[in-house]
């Protein structure tokens, strides 16, 4: 099969397949809205991904799975292939989601108490796991220029480390705000916490959405010692809803507190349906992978011009990785909240940009994963709700 752009374009109907991002909304704001927000895509996973679903459903029963070293190793083999990390399976651990990966770093890394750095804005459950778990939040909010660049306050880091904060969590590359971070920064802030002691928690969910010329720099080619990664196929290849993710650690005893933490909080992983399905995935989805990377690049300019010809006002950051567009509406009101109002009155809705924190009021979070027709109409009902 060809994942031509005629491939994406023509996305699939989701409505009726309990599907938060089309169902929910539909609840909520009724028939005709066009939900650009919760980030996963309006394209139908790898047809490997589907074959593998079928092929295990097929088998009638569904009993407790074990967890096999292959699933590890399809892993590790697709890390190598598309990012240049070699990592062992042995150093991979399944976690039901990478927000349950969040909270197990943080009880284990930190007491309560502890501080813990974020960089708003930035993906919530960030700062509802640092709260969550009885740590102190210490927000270090990323820079903002006026073309809507985004770059680390490394003094803001430091502040707080200064102060005795024990762990931070990266976003990379970096939704909202679209950052790709550059191996040069990733460095300095690795040589930053390694300065003050403080270790590392690198959320790489969207390792796989990044745009020439950018690369990503997998943080564990880095440094191992002191840094956890947290990856998942579920973004890469539209799996969200099957829970699967993982942990990468290369230290065997962080590895074996991390498993006690999840023994003493009840988290278990071995869904059937999601290990046979991710390793589908890994094995088998770089055709896809490739052909919906180049759509995505195609719809991120797309986008910009849509942006500069009909919301000549609002501010589009620089798209590095992604496919989460971060758009500043401050020009057409100032909050948030009177954006969105706007938004569901002319039937479309996006990510408010005050779920990513500090710095996000009067944003918007834009998801292009979807067929070119849908961000196109978006942006043109949007316009129609703020220019007028
Ligand atoms: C940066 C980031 N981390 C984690 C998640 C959620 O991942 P999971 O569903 O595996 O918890 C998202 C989803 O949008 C995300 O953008």
């Amino acid at each position: 099969m060809k994942f031509s752009e005629e491939y994406f374009d023509e996305g699939l109907y989701r409505v009726g397949t309990r599907c938060e991002k089309w169902d929910a909304c539909r609840q909520e704001h009724g028939e005709s809205i066009l939900p650009l927000w919760v980030a996963d895509m309006d394209f139908p996973s790898p047809p490997a991904v589907q074959n593998a679903l079928l092929r295990r459903a097929a088998h009638p029963t569904y009993g407790y799975t074990a967890v096999e070293p292959d699933d590890a190793g399809a892993l590790c083999g697709f890390w190598r292939r598309r990012h240049g990390l070699t990592i062992a399976a042995e150093d991979v651990m399944m976690i039901p989601c990478v927000v349950t990966g969040i909270r197990l770093a943080i009880l284990t890394l930190t007491q309560p108490g502890d501080g813990v750095i974020i960089q708003s804005p930035v993906y919530g459950p960030f700062r509802f796991s640092v709260e969550a778990t009885g740590r102190r939040l210490c927000d270090a909010p990323l820079t903002h220029h006026a073309d809507g660049r985004y770059e680390m306050d490394l003094d803001a880091v430091e502040a707080h480390l200064r102060s005795g904060a024990r762990l931070m969590v990266l976003c990379s590359p970096h939704n909202p705000v679209g950052r790709v971070w550059s191996r040069e920064e990733l460095c300095a802030l690795l040589a930053l916490l390694g300065r003050y002691g403080a270790k590392l928690v690198c959320d790489e969910i969207h390792a796989d959405f990044v745009y020439a010329p950018k690369a990503f720099t997998p943080i564990l080619t880095l440094q191992q010692e002191g840094v956890i990664s947290l990856c998942a196929a579920s973004k890469t290849f539209n799996l969200a809803g099957l829970q699967q993710a993982s942990l990468l650690c290369m230290e065997e005893e962080v590895r074996a507190k991390i498993s006690r933490e999840m023994e003493r909080s009840g988290v278990r992983s071995g869904n059937i349906f999601a290990l046979e399905a991710t390793r589908a995935a890994y094995e088998e989805g770089d055709a896809w992978l490739d052909g919906l990377l180049s759509y995505l690049d195609g719809s991120r300019r797309l986008l910009r011009e849509l942006v500069a010809a009909h919301l000549p006002k609002a501010v589009l950051s620089p798209m590095e990785g992604t496919y989460l567009a971060w758009l500043d509406g401050r020009a057409y009101a100032p909050t948030t909240a009177e954006l969105m109002t706007k938004a569901h009155k002319a039937g479309v809705t996006f990510t408010g940009g005050d779920f990513f924190g500090q710095g996000g009021d009067g944003f918007l979070r834009v998801n292009i994963g979807c067929p070119r027709r849908y961000v196109e109409e978006g942006i043109l009902r949007l316009a129609v709700a703020l220019e007028s």
